[in-house]
C-alpha cells in the first residue's frame, strides 16, 4: 500500500503576525503566508493588544485562500487543521482560534491544538529534514526562556526556565531605552555589531550556580540605570557600545546554561528555538562552544525563527499522526499563559 501524504493547513495568530501555512508530512513546506503587523505597532514603540486584534480579524481571510492557493491546494486537500491556542495575547489568539473551530467545524476536518512553543521547535523539523527527538532544546523567544528535554515528538520536560524576565522582553526593553525601533531584538543586533562589549553591566554570577534556569530582569535594570545615570549626568551615551555589551552578557548567559545543560545531562544535541534564536552572537557562541564539548547544533532559517504558521502546522503533523491534542472544534479555548 502507498502511504498517503499527509497535509496539515496551520494558523498563527498569537501576537503581532497572521500566518496560515500548508505543511506536507511535517517537514515541506508548500506555503507559508505571513502577514506581519510590524509596521503598524512600530508607531507605539510595542504590540498594543486591541490592535494586533482587529488586523487579525481583518487579515485571516486573505492569508488564508492566499496560503491554499500558493501551496496550489483546496481546503479538500487537506487533512487536519492545526492553530495555536496559547500562549499569547488573549484577544489575538481568539482570533486564529475561532477561525480554526469554524473551518473544522464546517469541513469536518480534525482540529489539533498547538502549543506555541512547540510550533517554535518544530521550526527545525522543517529546516533539518534528518532532526529527530530526542535533544535538548534552548528555548528564546519575546515570551519565554527555557531549557527543555525533546524526550519524543511529544514529550517535554522541563530543565530550567527564566525566573523573571524572557530574554527576548530584555532585548526589547533595552532597545526602548536606547530609542531604537520595535521590534528590538534585530536592532539592538544591528547596533552592536558597530559596538564593542566594553561595559560590565552584571556579573554573571546566576551562570555559575548550579541551576538551569536563567535571570535576565537583572540585566535589562542594569543597562536601563546605567542610561539613565548617564543623561542625568548630561552625558553622551554609546548606543553600539551599550547594545554589544548587553547582547554579550545576554548570549553569554544562554549559552552557558545550555553547555551546563548538555555535559550535565548527556545531550548530544542542542537545538535553538523561537525570535532570539535568529541572533547571530548567539548562534556563533553557541556553535563554538557546543563544539567544543562535540555536542551538534540546530538552529532554524532566519525566516522560521519568528512566529509563522509552517511551524504551527509541522508540530501539529506530529500531534496528529500520534493522536494527540486533537480536540473538539465546539469547545476549544483559547488560553493566554500555558506551561511549556
Ligand atoms: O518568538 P518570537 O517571534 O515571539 C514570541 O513568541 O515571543 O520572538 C520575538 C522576540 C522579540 O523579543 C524580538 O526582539 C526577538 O525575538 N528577536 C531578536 C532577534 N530577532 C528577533 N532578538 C535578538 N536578536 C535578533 N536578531
Ligand atoms: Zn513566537
Amino acid at each position: 500500500m502507498i502511504k498517503k501524504d499527509i497535509l496539515i493547513l496551520g494558523i498563527e495568530s498569537s501576537c503581532d503576525e497572521t500566518s496560515v501555512a500548508v505543511v506536507k508530512n511535517g517537514r515541506e513546506v508548500l506555503s507559508n503566508v505571513i502577514s506581519s503587523q510590524i509596521e503598524i505597532h512600530k508607531l507605539y514603540g510595542g504590540v498594543v493588544p486591541e490592535i494586533a486584534s482587529r488586523n487579525h480579524v481583518m487579515n485571516i481571510d486573505g492569508v488564508y485562500n492566499e496560503a491554499l492557493s500558493k501551496a496550489g491546494v483546496t481546503i479538500n486537500d487537506i487533512d487536519a487543521i492545526a492553530v495555536t491556542y496559547g500562549a499569547g495575547l488573549l484577544g489575538a489568539l481568539i482570533v486564529g482560534v475561532n477561525f480554526a473551530k469554524a473551518l473544522s467545524y464546517a469541513t469536518k476536518k480534525p482540529l489539533v491544538a498547538v502549543n506555541h512553543i512547540e510550533g517554535h521547535i518544530a521550526a527545525n523539523y522543517i529546516a533539518h529534514k534528518d532532526l529527530q527527538p530526542p535533544f535538548a532544546c534552548l528555548i528564546v523567544s519575546g515570551g519565554h526562556t527555557a531549557l527543555v528535554e525533546m524526550k519524543s515528538y511529544n514529550e517535554r520536560k522541563l530543565i530550567g526556565t527564566t525566573t523573571d524576565d524572557a530574554i527576548g522582553e530584555a532585548f526589547d526593553k533595552v532597545a526602548r531605552e536606547c530609542g531604537l525601533e520595535y521590534p528590538g531584538g534585530p536592532n539592538v543586533q544591528k547596533q552592536a555589531q558597530n559596538g564593542t562589549p566594553c561595559i560590565k553591566f552584571v556579573d554573571n554570577i546566576n551562570a555559575k550556580k548550579d541551576t538551569f534556569n536563567f535571570s535576565y530582569s537583572g540585566l535589562k535594570t542594569a543597562v536601563i540605570n546605567y542610561i539613565h545615570n548617564k543623561r542625568q549626568k548630561g552625558e553622551e551615551i554609546n548606543v553600539p557600545d551599550i547594545c554589544a555589551s548587553f547582547e554579550n552578557e545576554a548570549t553569554n548567559q544562554a549559552v552557558d546554561k545550555s553547555i551546563m545543560a548538555i555535559e550535565k545531562l548527556n545531550f548530544d544535541k542542542i537545538v535553538l528555538a523561537g525570535g532570539v534564536s535568529a541572533n547571530l552572537k548567539l548562534r556563533e557562541k553557541m556553535q563554538t562552544q557546543a563544539e567544543k564539548i562535540g555536542a551538534k547544533v540546530y538552529f532554524p532559517p532566519i525566516n522560521l525563527c519568528t512566529d509563522n504558521a509552517a511551524m504551527i502546522a509541522s508540530a501539529g503533523y506530529y500531534n496528529y499522526i500520534n493522536n494527540k491534542s486533537i480536540v473538539d472544534p465546539k469547545t476549544l479555548v483559547p488560553t493566554s499563559n500555558i506551561a511549556l
